[in-house]
């Protein structure tokens, strides 16, 4: 498969505040000079807020790391676990198509794949919520056929139980990860021969599928701030563990906790949480207000909104959006609207389109619309 930098990119890549937070921290492991180190999980913590790696968010990966563009390009098309195109809102799910798996039916699940979401690998479904792919083995071949969809594991599959996975995920459920036939684990199908006695106190969950189905973890988009940050290498002095105080190495964000202490308030937190749900939250959509084209003939320049570009200010355009205070006005249900029908989604929120709007619209000025405006970027008269 060719891997190059898909044809049509966002303009901008940030990471959330949060994400951001994480990934200075993880920078910190390393010693001075070697932050390059950390490129894997700057990377893989992109993806997950983003679904795929864009241009703009490799070049910031290099940006922070003091990498070259080039060199980040090569990590990215190097590896099969990095996405180069957009994947599905909802999920990617990954078919294993390794000699066991294809065996016990993995060709039944692609050509459900292939009915339900897109004929075509890396494509994305009609309603965008869904790609799919094969991949090799995915070391669970006990329990063949199965498929990845998010970060877990869904094992023991048949087609006819697969297909109505993909209704529930695009109905906003989230299926319980692991084997589908009533298997624990890997186990024999006809029960445990050994061992025995641990059926009987066996929990109904695993640790990782219990926080999968609490956070609906699966799929969700990590924003960076579902847990706590760790830094346990890092002193309460802000001083990494081996390195004189002196030593300039980059510094974890916030002074972090003793790591006692912060696993005692994870917990706390974890036994506040409600028990096991299975829904994901899903925001209502409604149409906003509309217009066939800019009052007085004179459209705003959207493009002062950060993260908003000439494509995405086309895109805005088409759907009927040409004034700051349209944008201002719109509600969670009228960004679930416009958002179900971007093609990057949950940039609304990220980048604050709203507050921008309603600064905008009351003819107040922002930082990025200022420095745009300075740098002739988006002028447009
Ligand atoms: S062959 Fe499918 S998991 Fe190994």
């Amino acid at each position: 498969m060719l891997r190059r930098l898909h044809s049509e990119q966002p303009d901008s890549f940030a990471f959330t505040p949060a994400n951001q937070a994480w990934a200075e921290a993880q920078m910190t492991k390393y010693p001075e000079g070697r932050q390059a180190s950390a490129v894997i999980p700057l990377l893989w913590r992109a993806q997950e807020q983003e679904g795929w790696l864009t241009k703009p968010a490799i070049e910031t990966v290099a940006d922070m790391l003091g990498m070259a563009y080039i060199r980040v390009l090569e990590v990215v098309s190097f590896y099969f676990m990095f996405q180069m195109q957009p994947t599905g809102s909802v999920a990617n799910i990954q078919i294993c198509g390794t000699t066991t798996c294809m065996i016990c039916g993995a060709e039944d699940l692609i050509a459900v794949c292939k009915e339900k979401i897109a004929e075509k690998p890396h494509t994305l479904s009609a309603d965008g919520k869904f790609t799919w792919e094969e991949v090799e083995c995915l070391g669970a071949c006990t329990n063949a056929p199965m498929a990845q969809i998010g970060k877990d594991y869904y094992e023991d599959l048949t087609a006819k139980g697969f297909a109505q996975m993909i209704d529930d995920l695009a109905a906003g459920k989230v299926p319980v990860p692991g084997p589908q036939n009533g298997r624990y684990a890997a186990e024999p199908k006809l029960g445990l021969t050994t061992l025995t006695d641990y059926e009987s106190g066996k929990t109904q969950y695993n640790a990782s599928v219990q926080r999968a189905v609490d956070l609906c973890e699966t799929v969700k988009r990590i924003q960076g701030d579902e847990v706590p940050l760790l830094t346990p290498w890092v002193g309460k002095d802000g001083v990494v563990a081996g390195r004189a105080a002196a030593d300039p190495a980059p510094k974890a964000p916030e002074t972090p906790k003793p790591a006692v202490k912060q696993a005692a308030e994870a917990k706390k937190a974890a036994a506040k949480k409600p028990a096991a749900k299975a829904e994901a939250p899903v925001a209502e959509e409604k149409e906003p207000e509309v217009l066939k084209a800019a009052r007085g003939g004179k459209a705003d320049d959207l493009k002062l909104l950060k993260g908003v570009g000439p494509k995405l200010e086309e895109t805005l355009n088409e759907l009927g959006f040409f004034h700051f205070d349209q944008v201002a006005a719109w509600g969670e249900a009228e960004v679930a609207w416009v958002d179900a029908r971007l093609k990057f989604k949950g940039r609304i929120e990220r980048d604050g389109w709203i507050e921008q709007a309603k600064q905008l619209a009351s003819g107040e000025e922002t930082e990025f619309a200022k420095k745009a405006k300075e740098d002739g970027r988006y002028d447009d008269e």
